[in-house]
């Protein structure tokens, strides 16, 4: 059997660590890794797959001579402005954690459980969405199979991983006393209806990914979707209320069914017995978890559903190296129709 070289830029970030913790855990066909990040960090030993690998510096001539089939990038949107295209540009398929490509026409956004058929579409980079519509869309898909979606809220509850290194500082220190760094008010005993940067239209940034990618992601742009995200002081786990209108009515129990059978989503709603999901029980989880699933008696056919998922894991690393399985595995296939 063929085996892959991949390489990893951002290999020392919040995601590209976990990257190197989801590869251990999947064992991938893969010969070679390579681990970049910035030249801050050129040199350091990080200890994978029982080796030490030595990071390299991300520059224009990095990826030479190496026949690196896939790079992982997390290394932040302008990093994969500049060097996605480069590496694409030696024949290697980028799959890019930033949310530089998302919504170039040209770029897949892919949910491996929604539109892995959008995969082979790419031409040398595929986008993952943001961590808050990854989880999202792993839900509403298979609505929207069945009773078609007409409008969604989402009200997100956002970990401080999310913000990377940094923002995960923000909150440790915070609870000891200490100013902020990466945030601009003290997260700690605090949320913040602020993530990314405020748009003329006064959302924020992250609210206008999650519209503008499960649109793209579900394939339909007549969509009607708004949003309001917010940082909360949680470490790890993404929580979100999302508030859906269908077009056809629907039976609660056969809905509850649907989404329990639905791939890479795991129904937990049982109020009785206080079960629902929570961030503290989806951390290192590759599953989305759903619960709180009731009528929305306001409107004719609503539904309100609660999903959390680990936002570094699902909503990050795990998404990303899905879709690089997805890849190898056609890649495996085509080879043995070529024997
Ligand atoms: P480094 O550790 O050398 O700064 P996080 O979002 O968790 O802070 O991680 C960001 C990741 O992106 C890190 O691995 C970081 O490397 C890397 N990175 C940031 N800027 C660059 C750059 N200009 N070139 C290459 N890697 C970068």
């Amino acid at each position: 059997m063929k085996k892959y070289n991949i390489a990893l830029v951002g290999a020392t970030g919040m995601v590209g660590r976990k990257f190197l913790q989801v590869l251990e855990e999947r064992q991938l066909p893969v010969a070679n890794y390579y681990l970049f990040a910035s030249a801050r960090s050129a040199g350091k030993k990080i200890p994978f797959m029982g080796r030490e690998y030595t990071v390299e510096e991300l520059n224009e001539s990095c990826f030479d001579g190496k026949d690196i089939h896939i790079a992982l990038f997390s290394a932040g949107g302008e990093t994969s402005r500049r060097f996605a295209p480069i590496a694409a540009s030696k024949g290697i398929v980028v799959i890019d954690n930033s949310s530089a490509w998302r919504m170039d026409p040209q770029v897949p956004l892919v949910v491996p459980e929604v539109n892995s058929q959008d995969i082979l579409k790419h031409k040398g980079i595929i986008a993952n969405p943001n961590c808050s519509t990854i989880q999202a869309v792993v839900a509403l898909k298979p609505l929207h199979d069945h009773y078609g979606i007409k409008r969604v809220v989402y009200s997100t509850y956002q970990a401080v991983s999310g913000a990377g290194m940094d923002g995960y500082s923000d909150l440790e220190k915070g609870i000891q006393g200490h100013a902020p760094k990466k945030f601009p008010h003290p997260i700690f005993s605090n949320c913040l209806p602020h993530i990314d940067v405020f748009l003329d239209n006064g959302y924020t940034k992250e609210e206008m990914k999650m519209i503008e990618e499960t649109r793209k992601i579900l394939g339909d742009q007549s969509l009607r979707i708004t949003a309001t995200t917010v940082r909360v002081p949680v470490f790890h786990g993404h929580s979100e209320s999302i508030n859906v209108e269908l077009e056809r009515e629907f039976d609660l129990s056969e809905l509850k069914q649907i989404l329990s059978d639905a791939p890479g989503l795991v129904l937990a709603d049982d109020p009785a017995r206080n079960q629902y999901p929570m961030p503290i029980q989806a951390q290192d989880k590759d599953d989305v978890f759903v619960g709180r699933v009731r009528r929305d008696e306001s409107v004719d056919s609503g539904v309100n559903l609660w999903v959390v998922a680990d936002n570094i894991r699902k909503g990050a690393a795990t998404n990303t190296i899905q879709i690089a399985q997805h890849l190898i595995s056609y890649w495996e296939s085509k080879e043995a129709e070529g024997r």
